[in-house]
């Protein structure tokens, strides 16, 4: 035995009986392939991706404390009528953790001069105290840069410079986008900033107007205020962004979205057509912030799209050429453009919390949560 090839792994698993249990697991590495490294995951941050996995559509009002205190047990119960969500992964022991950072503690013969060095990771199953994987989804953090800058190297930022280059390749010019003072909407901003981008951001509160006023950024409106649709239509007139981010997903935001494009739109019309106008609107819902259903309601004309976008199928499409543009410039940015901050860092067993559950999961502005496995 060693450290090496010893490690503790935090599951998550749906029962037949509809219980979540998160639990950790001793797993046993095997010695890297000539192509593989073992990392000593040292940071590893609680996205919402995550939580998806993690939590699942779990009920937290009855979450319950078990097991031991070195191996601790936390259940709960799944909300009413959600088993049919999760029926493809009942019974089965999931590792959670979408990326990482840590030290390189063995590798293989082919990227031996590797041993030693701090990476970034991305990969799936973080949530683990040693991980293995093939180097090439391993980034060396530049000098000077700790496993907390590098441990949200990936996720964000990847998805947020996505965004820009799906603009390009869909032929818009300006973009929309919302939940806007997320981490990932604070990286978007500095993007457009540098890169000379208009960016129209939404957001709920003036606290997070403020925050991306702070940043540099142009145009943001609050949702939550009386001349909301106002405000959008004429930011969108003013940029031509007739292309949007909505992390939100659920209730009326995409819909009203699409209005205002098209009411900006309208404005250019010099004939009136009973279609609407023909500029072509398109919304990307990305993320499920608000799980409701999606009400996009009448009158945005016809010439309009709204799809979900994920960023491992934009990588798909964008090829490994652009890939690998884009993680160099995360590198080069990583302590600016693409930086991360966290409120708090956690071990691997207070993510088995009651309380502590109940705080990395509400997803506030600010309020990431880091995990460190080594503590
Ligand atoms: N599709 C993909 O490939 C992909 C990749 C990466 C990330 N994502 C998504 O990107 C989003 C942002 O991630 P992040 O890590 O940057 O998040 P984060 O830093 O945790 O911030 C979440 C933000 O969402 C806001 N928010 C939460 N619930 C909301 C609601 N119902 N309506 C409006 N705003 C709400 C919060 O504002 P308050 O403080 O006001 O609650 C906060 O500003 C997530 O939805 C994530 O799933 C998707």
């Amino acid at each position: 035995m060693s450290d090496t090839n010893q490690g503790l792994e935090l599951r998550s698993t749906i029962t037949e009986a509809g219980t979540l249990v998160l639990n950790l697991e001793d797993v046993t590495i095997d010695a890297p392939a000539a192509d593989e490294v073992v990392v000593r995951v040292e940071a590893t941050p609680i996205n919402p991706s995550d939580l998806g996995l993690l939590l699942g559509p779990a009920d937290l009002s009855t979450m319950q404390s078990g097991g031991s205190a070195d191996r601790p047990e936390l259940t709960m119960d799944l909300h009413k009528g959600t088993m049919n969500m999760v029926k493809g992964r009942v019974g089965e022991s999931m590792a959670v953790g979408n990326e990482g950072a840590g030290t390189v503690i063995a590798a293989g013969s082919d990227v031996s001069d590797m041993m030693g060095k701090t990476v970034g990771m991305l990969g799936g199953a973080m949530y683990t105290t040693v991980r293995k994987l093939k180097a090439r989804d391993c980034i060396i953090l530049p000098d000077g840069a700790s496993v907390a800058d590098g441990a949200s190297m990936f996720v964000n930022p990847l998805t947020s410079l996505g965004f820009t280059e799906q603009m390009k390749m869909d032929g818009f010019k300006a973009l929309v986008h919302t939940a806007a003072a997320s981490n990932l909407g604070q990286m978007l901003n500095k993007i457009c900033i540098k890169d000379g981008i208009p960016l129209v951001n939404i957001v709920r509160s003036d606290a997070q107007v403020k925050l991306l006023k702070d940043i540099g950024a142009t145009y943001v409106i609050d949702s939550s205020k009386d001349d909301f649709m106002e405000k959008l239509t004429d930011a969108i007139a003013e940029t031509e962004a007739f292309l949007g981010f909505d992390a939100v997903g659920g209730g009326k935001l995409a819909g009203k979205i699409l209005h205002a494009m098209e009411a900006a739109a309208q404005r250019n019309m010099t004939e009136y057509s009973r279609y609407g106008s023909s500029q072509f609107k398109q919304v990307y819902i990305y993320g499920a912030l608000d799980t409701g259903p999606i009400d996009l309601g009448r009158g945005p004309g016809l010439t309009w799209s709204v799809s979900g976008w994920l960023l491992t199928n934009f990588l798909g499409k964008a090829g490994m050429e652009k890939a690998l543009e884009m993680r160099a410039r995360v590198k080069d940015e990583l302590k600016t453009t693409f930086a991360s901050s966290y409120t708090e860092t956690i071990s691997l067993t207070d993510v088995l919390k009651p309380d502590v559950v109940k705080a990395y999961q509400n997803k506030s502005t600010g309020e990431k949560y880091l995990i460190d496995p080594t503590k």
